[in-house]
């Protein structure tokens, strides 16, 4: 296993460029499912979510091949409809594929997703979704079962706004017969970049961006090619709150700003500076961070993917922050780390009561998921000494080498083997 090494305190300064987005790319890479031909991808990010993505795509007999950000997804041959455990395991995206193996095979076969270390994550949505759909869905040692004739449109009402459960079935209504009308549906940015390559491919989607998107089914869908991946706003939003510590000054290159305005919002509030440009955003810290409240929310609310590493900024400010965690209440793997390097941080309910302190200082910690372990880095970022976060392999699956690009604007971080 890996570990990160980081002597704090440093001032970074300095441009860094943004990746694919990983929430993006996920839906994308299934939506090729759908097609037979080959498509091809630009500014894909190298992560190890992608990497599963692809083995998975790979099991089910794509041909695929990706280097320096460009992935091509030959799913000529895809003539298997199973998502093995193993993988389902280590990425709950996989479940994604579920609703375009449905499509195109009129069955499938996809390991449950099981607990999470954010909390409880149910697909029932995606399940009721595909049933109004005309699937029939069963429950078989662990592995959901879906068979269907040829699927039909219809009207789906969320009864939860959820990004992937949108997601699968858009896939799925895309080839179905008729017009299908999803409800409450996610708003997100990557639900929107979805149906544009769906679009591309031939589908005919309106709406995606707000809570109300209709599919009308068409017969087939082409190839895409080259459709360049979306920026990843939480890997901005993580640079940002890097630059809103140390009194740093980074220059994001590659974001949108519309997609993480309520972050910037949040950040000018704090005292920090946020200019913004075409294409990239400057983000300047200051000395006297003051203190917010955050309640996550769907978007374009406060997205829980950047609680925790907000959370790290507050550890720092002046006075007291309430945290409120309204999409996966438990999702707070990441304090008790954070209190071992001298953050105060009370946990009630779905709330967490940051009271800010002067510094906190290196300790060995350890990463529980995805978003705590770029928390604790940005925390390392921050601390007086020398920090080690371990299993940083939660990192890895949904950052591009954050510590290099961390390391190019000046600061004293490294890797180890353990
Ligand atoms: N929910 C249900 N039933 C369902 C689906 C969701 O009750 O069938 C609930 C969840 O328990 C949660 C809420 O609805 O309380 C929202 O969950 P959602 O389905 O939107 O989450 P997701 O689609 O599983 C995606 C991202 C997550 C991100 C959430 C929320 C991908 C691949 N994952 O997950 O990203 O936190 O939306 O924005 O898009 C991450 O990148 O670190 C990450 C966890």
């Amino acid at each position: 296993m890996q570990k990160i090494i980081i002597e704090g305190s440093k001032r970074l300064s300095g441009e860094v460029t943004v990746s694919g987005a990983k929430n993006a790319v996920l839906p994308i890479m299934a939506a090729c499912i759908l097609n037979e031909g080959e498509n091809t991808f630009t500014n894909v990010p190298d992560l190890a979510d992608v990497q599963t993505m692809i083995k998975l795509l790979e099991i089910l007999g794509a041909k695929i091949e990706f280097e320096k950000g460009n992935l091509s997804i030959d799913s000529k041959n895809i003539n298997k409809w199973e998502a093995p455990y193993d993988l389902v395991k280590t990425m709950r995206a996989s479940v994604l594929v579920l609703g375009p193996l449905t499509s195109r095979f009129q069955k499938a076969r996809v390991s449950l997703p099981g607990g999470c270390a954010i909390g409880e994550r149910p697909i029932d949505q995606h399940l009721k979704g595909l049933k109004i759909l005309g699937a029939k869905t069963i429950l078989d040692e662990g592995y959901v079962e879906t068979s269907a004739k040829k699927l039909k449109g219809g009207v789906v009402p969320f009864d939860v706004s959820t990004v992937t459960g949108t997601e699968n079935i858009m896939l799925s209504a895309a080839l179905s017969k008729g017009e299908t009308v999803l409800l409450n549906a996610a708003c997100e940015p990557e639900v929107v970049d979805l149906a544009n390559v769906l679009n591309l491919m031939g589908a005919n989607i309106e709406g995606a961006g707000t809570d109300i998107i209709t599919i009308k089914g068409v017969n087939g869908l082409n190839a895409v090619k080259d459709y360049e991946i979306m920026p990843d706003r939480i890997e901005a939003g993580t640079l940002m709150v890097a630059a809103a510590l140390n009194q740093s000054d980074l220059t994001l290159k590659n974001c949108k700003f519309e997609h993480v305005g309520t972050l910037a919002g949040k950040l000018i509030q704090t005292g920090t500076k946020v200019t913004r440009f075409n294409n990239s955003i400057r983000v300047q810290g200051t000395d006297n961070i003051k203190s917010i409240d955050i309640s996550t929310l769907p978007y374009p609310g406060f997205p829980t993917d950047m609680q925790a590493q907000v959370m790290t900024l507050m550890c720092l400010a002046r006075g007291m922050s309430i945290f409120t965690e309204n999409i996966f209440p438990q999702r707070f793997m990441h304090t008790s780390e954070l209190r071992r390097m001298g953050a105060d941080i009370k946990l009630i309910g779905n709330s967490a009561v940051v009271r800010g302190v002067k510094e906190i200082s290196g300790a060995p910690i350890m990463a529980s998921d995805l978003r705590a372990s770029a928390s604790l880095v940005l925390a390392g970022l921050a601390a007086k000494g020398k920090t080690e976060v371990l299993r940083v392999y939660h990192l890895d699956r949904g950052y591009d080498k954050l510590d290099k690009k961390l390391e190019a604007v000046g600061a004293n971080i490294w890797r180890e083997s353990y």
